[in-house]
């Protein structure tokens, strides 16, 4: 069984608290209806089913780790949605269907991604006032960490600015990947990890390797915007190239970018090697990124 497979339940258990969230929200109608159409519009939710999986392989209470699980799915749909809009990345589909900002305008797009990211740090600060241990603060404070200043929104910047600047080489490109993309990845893992009570060293590894899978899943990304499909990305692929974005494919050709994910695939299975059989489907997820089509 693989990582999706054996993660289905977790995914049931996300969707049905993201959803009760979501009625007890107390936002305006238009608001809610623009946050929910991108919330519910089906991702893979890889960011919320690491932190339930991680707290599970450590001994982790599930349901405890649960809000922050949803309040990370939630800041990322917010990215997803602000990632869209003209001023950024301009793309009209999204989760398969037209981008937030097309069906509800860009103002309101902008508002829900201001709800969804202002939600889920109200439900990380209930679930602290709720359990009040320095696990449950260390967790909310790597969710913050993995979205803030200094993980997504200064990669997401670096990205916008590699698009126009000159002499951009791999040292941004690493800043890029490491901080849009693998922060999240990696927080999300670490706040599975907290709760759970994980030992220093266990962070570490997993640190390691949320680095490298994250930094992996958007060398997929990359290339699967060249080679991929619409049905599987559900996103207007081809625009990299475009928006004159800066990836391995656009540094080093697409032969190479394959290569070095193959190898940082290979260097995430290593980094967990501490759990041994554990973290079996940690492995598993890593080495079938390579061939993910969604
Ligand atoms: C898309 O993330 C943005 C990137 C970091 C490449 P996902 O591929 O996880 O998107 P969803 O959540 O499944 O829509
Ligand atoms: C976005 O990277 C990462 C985010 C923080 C949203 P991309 O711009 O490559 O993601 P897609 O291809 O639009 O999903
Ligand atoms: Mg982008
Ligand atoms: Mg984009
Ligand atoms: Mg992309």
């Amino acid at each position: 069984m693989g990582f999706a497979e054996a993660t289905k339940e977790y995914r049931e258990k996300i969707e049905a608290a993201l959803s009760g969230y979501m009625d007890s929200c107390g936002a305006p109608e238009q608001l809610r209806a623009a946050m929910e159409y991108s919330l519910k519009a089906g991702g893979k939710r890889l960011r919320p089913v690491l932190t339930l999986y991680t707290c599970n392989m450590l001994g982790g209470d599930v349901e405890r780790a649960l809000p922050y699980a949803c309040a990370l799915e939630m800041i990322h749909t917010y990215s997803l949605i602000h990632d869209d809009l003209p001023c950024m990345d301009d793309d009209d589909f999204r989760r398969g269907r037209p981008s937030n900002h097309k069906v509800f305008g860009e103002a309101n797009a902008v508002l829900a991604g201001d709800g969804l990211l202002s939600y889920a740090f109200q439900i990380m600060l209930d679930a602290v006032k709720a359990d009040l241990t320095e696990n449950a603060i260390n967790a909310a404070r790597a969710v913050s960490l993995g979205a803030g200043v200094s993980g997504m929104v200064a990669g997401q910047v670096i990205d916008l600015a590699s698009e126009t600047a000159e002499n951009t080489g791999i040292d941004e490109l690493r800043f890029i990947q490491a901080n849009k993309t693998a922060a999240m990845i990696k927080a999300a893992l670490l706040a599975g990890a907290y709760i759970a009570g994980a030992s220093q060293e266990q962070m570490i590894a997993l640190g390691q390797y949320g680095e490298l899978y994250g930094a992996l899943f958007q060398m997929t990304d990359d290339i699967l915007d060249v080679v991929g499909d619409f049905e599987g990305m559900g996103k207007t692929l081809g625009k990299d190239e475009a928006e004159n974005k800066l990836t391995y494919i656009s540094l080093y050709g697409m032969d190479r970018a394959k290569d070095l994910a193959s190898e940082t695939a290979h260097q995430a299975v290593e980094a967990i090697s501490i759990f041994e059989e554990r973290a079996e489907l940690l492995r598993e997820l890593a080495l079938s990124c390579l061939s993910r089509r969604s």
